[in-house]
């Protein structure tokens, strides 16, 4: 695998190299002008802050920022689709929204400059990987109204790269496009990277003379386990992205190549915070919470995300600071009989297991007034011998670690759904 060198000097943005001091001073300016942009604009923060006794020209330094109400997911439902934006429609050059499954879609806008932003941070974010310009990225996440496809596909064209615009499915296709085009750049979920590895096999290719020297992985929480399985299998570096539509997409935040650490979030643009989930109240760990410091079409104000991480001081771009890999989402949380279970703890476990493959479902039923979980794995193809073993190693493997007793059931390989875009871990049937 070839090292995943720096950025060399004259390749960063300026303000990678600022001091933190420099970059918070920056950060101050921008927020007091994003306060007063919603206030003045958009009705729904005025009402809010108004009903809190607060007003943007109480934020004199960064930490004032506790005192503003928070913005959730309902807010944006409730003001649909364009209640949130505050600037007039036309001036907003995009929209994008979540497929909304669940309720009302979110719908998000950008202006051009809101747009152009995204570009500099996606660029930043790929180079931060390690790409290059003139390197050819096959962007496989989604285009449309979801922000995967389109994010990737300006960033890597504002950083210099050949993009080739494949979005998701057609998995078959998908191969023979990365063993004709040879891309240096795949740009995916991981969970779908994994099926293209089987596709690799199912043609038989092998996967680790495959191109890609890097893999930009995100849209969903996946482990260090699940990085060294692509590593491995691909021989490549597989990087982390992290970015939601609320706040701009992906982009958000990045792993750079050299030290694979947590993510370097992009502050000049988006502020973090971490509050614990319950009470509100700032946590060193809990959930991740933004607010916009440039977005001129939708800002967002103390954005609760629902993503759970810790905050941690900047390592390879120092003035700015590091999330941890997402655990999970406050709603993918599973309480089974009392106890906490997200599942990433399982996929780390999974994969600590020889025989068993990345591919598995958490099922929860209610048989009687129990929950029960069973984790459904398929056996690694050619793993016959050892399933019952290696079941069984597993499920002491989640009492031990997790603390909580689940069953778990070893399937043939290739029998559990592929995902092509996020993947749905948890099969919830206790209220059928
Ligand atoms: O998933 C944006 C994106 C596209 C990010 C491509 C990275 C790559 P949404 O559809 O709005 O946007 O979903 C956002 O996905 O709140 C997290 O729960 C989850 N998520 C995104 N990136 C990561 C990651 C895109 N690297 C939601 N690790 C977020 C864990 C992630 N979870």
């Amino acid at each position: 695998m070839r090292l995943g060198d720096p950025p060399a000097p004259h390749e960063f943005d300026a303000i990678e190299r600022v001091s933190r001091d420099e970059l918070m001073a920056l950060q101050l300016g921008r927020l007091q002008r994003t306060l007063h942009h919603a206030y003045q604009n958009v009705p729904l923060y005025r009402e809010k802050f108004d009903q809190a006794g607060v007003h943007p020209s109480d934020c004199k330094e960064l930490a004032d920022l506790a005192k503003f109400p928070f913005t959730t997911k309902q807010d944006l439902r409730d003001s649909y689709p364009f209640g949130m934006f505050a600037v007039p429609r036309e001036r907003v050059a995009r929209i994008h929204a979540s497929s909304g499954t669940t309720g009302r879609p979110t719908v998000v806008g950008y202006t051009k400059k809101d747009i152009d932003v995204w570009a500099d941070v996606m660029a930043r974010s790929i180079r931060a990987s390690g790409g290059r310009p003139g390197d050819l990225v096959h962007v496989i996440y989604g285009y449309g109204l979801f922000t995967g496809g389109l994010g990737a596909h300006y960033g890597a064209e504002r950083l210099g790269c050949t993009v080739v615009p494949v979005s998701g499915g057609m998995t078959p296709r998908q191969v023979r496009l990365i063993e004709d085009f040879r891309p240096d750049i795949v740009m995916v979920t991981p969970s779908y990277m994994l099926a293209l590895l089987d596709e690799f096999e199912a043609q038989g290719l092998d996967p680790r003379t495959a191109s890609p020297r890097i893999g930009i992985f995100g849209a969903e929480p996946w482990t260090e386990k699940m990085r060294a399985e692509i590593e491995d299998r691909f021989d490549l570096h597989a990087v982390d992205i992290y970015g939601l539509s609320e706040v701009m997409g992906p982009g958000v935040a990045n792993e750079c190549v050299e030290s694979k650490d947590g993510l370097h979030v992009w502050e000049d643009h988006f502020y973090p915070e971490t509050v614990d989930p319950f009470t509100g109240e700032p946590a060193q760990a809990g959930e991740l919470v933004f607010t916009s410091l440039t977005k001129e079409a939708m800002p967002v104000i103390r954005y609760r995300t629902r993503d759970l991480t810790r905050l941690l001081p900047g390592t390879a771009r120092p003035a700015f600071r590091r999330m941890e890999k997402v655990t999970g989402r406050t709603d993918d949380m599973i309480i089974l009989r009392g106890v906490n279970v997200f599942p990433t703890q399982i996929e780390e476990l999974v994969l600590a297991v020889e025989g068993l493959s990345p591919h598995f479902q958490l099922h929860l039923t209610r048989p009687a007034r129990l929950d029960v979980m069973t984790v459904r794995v398929e056996a690694r193809p050619g793993f016959e011998g050892g399933r019952a073993e290696a079941g069984r190693i597993l499920r002491k493997a989640v009492k031990d670690r997790v603390g909580v007793s689940v069953e778990v059931e070893v399937v043939d390989p290739e029998t559990l759904e592929r995902s092509v875009g996020k993947l749905k871990r948890v099969i919830d049937k206790r209220n059928n």
